[in-house]
């Protein structure tokens, strides 16, 4: 009985192999699929460090409490998740204790959180030693649908986001949707900001379900194993097929991605990036429009097909000059001038689009008389 019980929980997990140049691993999706990670490690004889998010630590105590025991030899660092935490010194803090604890190229570190716990413990990873293995245990949904996939690590340094840091692949990915249940509205909205970028990479068909998903999440608060594990499979097709951002193709990620931080940097980061990365593809679109990739019908489709999601009005306060020059400094542009990553239709996006001022100031315009109006 205990058995079939067991094999039917391992039926339900949803797994995906990723595939990339440097490691082949997997990512398991469902409820509970840190159970899995108890029970593979039961035995294993290496020492664990797990870096936890001091929140989740907080709010999934007992859950946490018992993976920690069921793993042999482990120790837990609590971790504050702040981008000002999101630094060097957080890193030695983590070398420090492996280091007194006599870790070894054998043992390994857990990252249970968002993406910060993520990035810098998978930096840690990646440097320690010359490298040790690191297990992602994503608790938002931002981090479940995009950063504990791909090896992207990297901390903060001298107030540039993600300056230093690796691509450095997970051994495996754990992601339980349960974790869910406890996070905030506003971080909802962020892990929506990157699942509405996945519309666009993805199929027509794709397309619908990923809005009807995304309305499912933000309605009902009801999270779609099936819609993560869709996210996921879409971001393993490209970091499989350009690893370390060398051919241009994982610029597609960034879809969005280049107003978003200009929104954020503009107004001092007072909305949530996802909350900037939603209004960034609402001004890609219109961009897209404006240069003729798209004709004004379907940008109307596409506009009204997501009016649902949330605008934050904070944004309409951003100085449009200020969001140019920070649009300008954008490492993803070059010499001074504004490259974007568009889209003409779900599945077709162009990369190193150049476009001019005078489009982005439209775009803008459009875009806050949107936001205006909702
Ligand atoms: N490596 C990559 O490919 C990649 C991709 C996208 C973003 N990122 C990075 O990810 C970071 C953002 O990650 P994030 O959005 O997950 O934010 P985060 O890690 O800052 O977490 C957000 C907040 O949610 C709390 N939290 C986490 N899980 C919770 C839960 N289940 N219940 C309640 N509260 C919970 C945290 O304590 C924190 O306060 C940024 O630093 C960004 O640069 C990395």
């Amino acid at each position: 009985m205990i058995l079939l019980k067991f094999y039917e929980r391992i039926l339900r997990l949803k797994k995906i192999e990723i595939r990339t140049q440097s490691k082949n691993y997997k990512v398991i999706i469902g409820n509970n699929s840190i159970k899995e990670f108890a029970s593979e490690h039961r035995k294993s004889d290496g020492k664990k460090l797990f870096v936890l998010d001091k929140n989740v630590y907080r709010l999934h105590k007992s859950k946490l409490d018992e993976l920690v025991k069921q793993s042999n030899s482990s120790l837990t660092h609590i971790f504050h998740s702040t981008e000002k935490n999101k630094t060097l010194n957080s890193v030695q803090k983590i070398y420090d204790i492996l280091l007194k604890n006599n870790f070894s190229r054998r043992d390994s570190l857990v990252a249970i959180g968002g993406g910060i716990v993520g990035d810098v413990t998978g930096f840690a990873a990646a440097t320690f030693m010359r490298g040790i293995d690191y297990y992602q245990i994503p608790t938002t949904l931002l981090s479940m649908v995009d950063s504990s996939v791909g090896g992207k690590t990297g901390v903060n340094y001298s107030k540039v986001k993600n300056l230093i840091g690796s691509f450095y692949q997970p051994q495996k990915v754990y992601v339980d949707i349960s974790f869910l249940s406890t996070l905030p509205n506003k971080e909802i909205y962020s892990g929506a900001g990157e699942i509405f970028k996945y519309a666009f990479l993805s199929d027509e068909e794709n397309y619908l379900l990923i809005r009807d998903g995304l309305k499912a999440i933000l309605n009902q608060n009801q999270f779609d194993e099936e819609l993560i594990a869709k996210c996921i499979k879409l971001k393993a097709a490209v970091v499989e097929n350009d690893e370390q951002e060398k051919s241009g193709l994982r610029k597609i990620l960034n879809l969005g991605h280049t107003f978003a931080h200009a929104f954020e940097s503009t107004i001092n980061f007072r909305i949530k990036h996802g909350e900037a990365v939603i209004a960034g593809i609402f001004a890609s679109l219109i961009v897209s429009e404006k240069v003729g990739l798209i004709n004004k019908n379907d940008l109307n489709k596409y506009l009204t097909d997501f009016y649902f999601l949330p605008l934050n009005k904070e944004i309409v306060k951003a100085d449009r000059s200020e969001i140019i020059k920070f649009m300008k400094s954008d490492k993803k542009s070059s010499q001074g001038k504004i490259q974007l990553v568009l889209a003409s239709k779900p599945g077709e996006i162009f990369i190193d689009f150049h476009v001019s001022e005078k489009i982005i100031k439209y775009a803008l315009n459009k875009l806050f008389e949107i936001i205006g109006t909702v």
